[in-house]
């Protein structure tokens, strides 16, 4: 489809919605989904999760395997995350019915049969691991092969960060295609002053078609090509300048970003990250990760303070301490379009030509599959990205 401009604002919510049932929910369910940092469920433990626009118990067995299965419990509805992990099943805290990996309801204490009842399956879904993410599968069918992505060729140490952020999840990926907005967005912080863009100058840009979704090249004048990688719909590959004093210990960090849809209203980040560092700089590297983190436990989260921003309450110079700033500044941008933005509202110019090409693509796939045709067979060979410039730490 190329005639964007088209779109109807209701037809614009089918394609930025992640609900079940929605044009965009649908196609997003065709593809391995992050629900979790590996880090946020310990063996034996539980954690509820939403991922576009449902529930889910995520769970690891005891033996350290990954499950994802329904979020109430089949007898009396209570939340499945309450439970306790027997094993690799899970067990009920309320009246201890007991589910396995795939949702299979196999023991009901006190009943006259207490053992397997399929009309108390809870349904489960495929969950893996890579790279320090569980992702599930909530699509029908076999799900695309894993991982959905080929990770570094080079590994060394792998941080991951996630962050809720208050808006839809296309708001943010259209962001990504926005270049010029570092130039504002990213002032406040500076975090972005190597790139050489402080003071306005709208980047040279290219953005393009390849064998695993798009590409964007800019450049600012004398320059070099930066180059970031789109592996769709919602994975990008991108070198970017870490969070604030992160940067100390390894410099910009090669980084997979992957939008996931919490609701209409709200998606979660996540970051993957490959840095090298010296045996002899590990100490180093932990004091500052151990510093940082801290920081963010302190912090307020930047979806709280966003609202807050918002709502008029708090200023963003306010907060130029934020161990986030980085991402509060989009947050507050793209919270700030609406949590669910009307697209109908716009008036795009000239510096918008990365979000009219990625919608161009984005709507093609997504109208293809609400109509059955075959999707484009992306597939990631492991390109890497450029950053065009020295960016002098690391
Ligand atoms: S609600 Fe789960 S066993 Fe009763
Ligand atoms: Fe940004």
């Amino acid at each position: 489809m190329d005639g964007i401009a088209d779109v109807s604002p209701d037809l614009w919510r089918q394609y930025a919605s992640a609900e079940p049932g929605t044009i965009g929910g649908n196609y997003l369910r065709t593809f391995w989904q992050p629900v979790a940092m590996s880090s946020e469920v310990e063996n034996g433990r539980t954690r509820p999760i939403h991922v576009m626009g449902e529930r889910h118990t995520l769970y690891r067995g005891e033996t350290g395997t990954p499950h994802i299965v329904g979020f109430r419990c089949a007898h009396r509805a209570t939340q499945l995350s309450t439970g306790w992990v027997r094993g690799d099943d899970l067990q009920c805290m309320y009246h201890g019915w007991t589910y396995d990996g795939d949702g299979a309801c196999i023991y009901r204490p006190g009943e006259k049969q207490t053992g397997r009842f399929e009309r108390a399956d809870i349904g489960g879904y495929p969950a893996r691991e890579h790279l320090g993410l569980i992702y599930g599968y909530f699509g029908e069918g076999e799900p695309p092969p894993f991982p959905p992505f080929e990770g570094y060729r080079n590994i060394g140490v792998i941080e991951n960060h996630v962050l809720d952020f208050p808006a839809n999840w296309f708001q943010t990926m259209e962001n990504h295609f926005d270049e010029v907005h570092i130039a504002f967005v990213h002032s406040f912080g500076g975090s972005h002053n190597d790139l050489g863009r402080s003071g306005f100058q709208l980047p040279e840009m290219k953005i393009y078609e390849t064998g695993y979704g798009m590409i964007r090249e800019t450049r600012v004048e004398g320059g070099d090509w930066r180059k970031t990688l789109y592996l769709l719909p919602n994975i990008m590959r991108i070198l970017i300048p870490t969070f604030a004093e992160l940067n100390d210990a390894g410099g910009w960090r090669d980084t997979y970003i992957i939008i996931v849809p919490t609701d209409d209203e709200n998606h979660r980040v996540y970051f993957t990250q490959n840095v090298h560092i010296a045996e002899d700089e590990m100490d180093v590297w932990r004091e500052v990760h151990d510093r940082f983190n801290a920081r963010v436990r302190a912090a307020p989260p930047i979806a709280e303070l966003a609202h807050k921003i918002l709502a008029g309450e708090a200023h963003i110079t306010d907060h130029m301490d934020h161990p986030h700033l980085l991402l509060l500044e989009d947050a507050v941008t793209q919270g700030g379009q609406g949590q669910f933005t009307d697209r109908s509202r716009e008036l795009l110019g000239r510096t918008d030509v990365g979000i009219v090409e990625m919608r161009k693509v984005f709507l093609r796939e997504m109208q293809a599959h609400a109509d059955g045709r075959p999707l484009t067979a992306w597939n990631y060979r492991g390109e890497e990205p450029a950053l065009g410039f020295d960016p002098g730490s690391g």
